[in-house]
């Protein structure tokens, strides 16, 4: 099987390559480790090496833990993830339902599905479409409402502000009451800890939005729990 790197993260990774990423003032040892913990993920190391069961995913070990964290807890019945990438991520959320005996992922990206992705009975990949169509975010809607449980998205597609803005208003509402949304990367970009050519991005999206979405709050508890996390872990207020 040919594996073939996306394009689309393909690009985005030279762009990476090229930036200067300078650490500018980092407020704390913590910070200064983050910074260069990332970095380390153009040379192949850290989340830019990872592997899950032979298949290539783009997360830190750290959050991959806070997952099954809250995967446990929330027993979702069904995870939508935006950003399939090389599938590695999808088949991790599967394996954690595999323990919880229930469960489906829903993985969207706009690269075509690739013969490399992992196949397991409770993935189904809708790829070839952007996670902000008419199309999918209509049968997103759809899947969601006849969802007898738990309903959890995590969305790693397109890391920038505006993008981010678009699947927040999509994807948000389909989070059932005590389950969370998880936006990645809300450290990248000009005003957070890492990547600041990268323009605004998913951190800039949620502290835009969450003023006027007074039910999704972030907990913070989970976001510090190994010192940092990549993304930002924003749980639904009950009904
Ligand atoms: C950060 S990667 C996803 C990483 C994956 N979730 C993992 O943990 O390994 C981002 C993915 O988003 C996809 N993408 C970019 N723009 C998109 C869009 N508008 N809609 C859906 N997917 C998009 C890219 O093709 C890429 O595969």
């Amino acid at each position: 099987v040919n594996v073939r790197e996306p394009s689309v993260v393909g690009d985005a990774i030279e762009d990476f390559k090229r930036a200067s990423h300078p650490i500018t003032n980092p407020k704390s040892v913590t910070e200064a480790f983050h910074v260069q913990e990332y970095l380390a993920g153009a040379q192949g190391r850290s989340w830019g090496g990872a592997k899950y069961f032979g298949t290539k995913l783009l997360k830190l070990p750290s959050d991959l833990w806070l997952y099954q964290e809250v995967v446990t807890e929330i027993k979702p019945s069904l995870i939508i993830e935006t950003g399939t990438f090389s599938g590695g991520s999808a088949l991790y959320f599967a394996h954690l339902l595999d323990q919880l005996s229930h469960g489906r992922v829903i993985t969207i990206d706009l690269q075509e599905i690739q013969p490399s992705y992992p196949r397991h009975h409770r993935i189904e990949y809708w790829t070839g479409m952007s996670s902000t169509s008419d199309i999918i975010a209509k049968n997103a809607r759809l899947d969601a409402e006849i969802e007898g449980g738990p309903v959890m998205v995590v969305l790693d597609s397109l890391h920038t502000m505006e993008h981010v803005l678009a699947e927040l208003d999509i994807y948000a509402p389909l989070v059932s009451g005590g389950s969370y949304l998880v936006v990645e990367d809300t450290n990248v970009g000009p005003n957070d800890a890492v990547f600041p050519e990268h323009g605004p991005g998913p951190g800039d999206a949620l502290r835009a939005w969450l003023p006027s979405h007074p039910d999704f709050r972030v907990d913070e508890a989970r976001s510090g729990k190994f010192a940092y996390s990549y993304h930002t872990w924003v749980r639904r207020r009950r009904t």
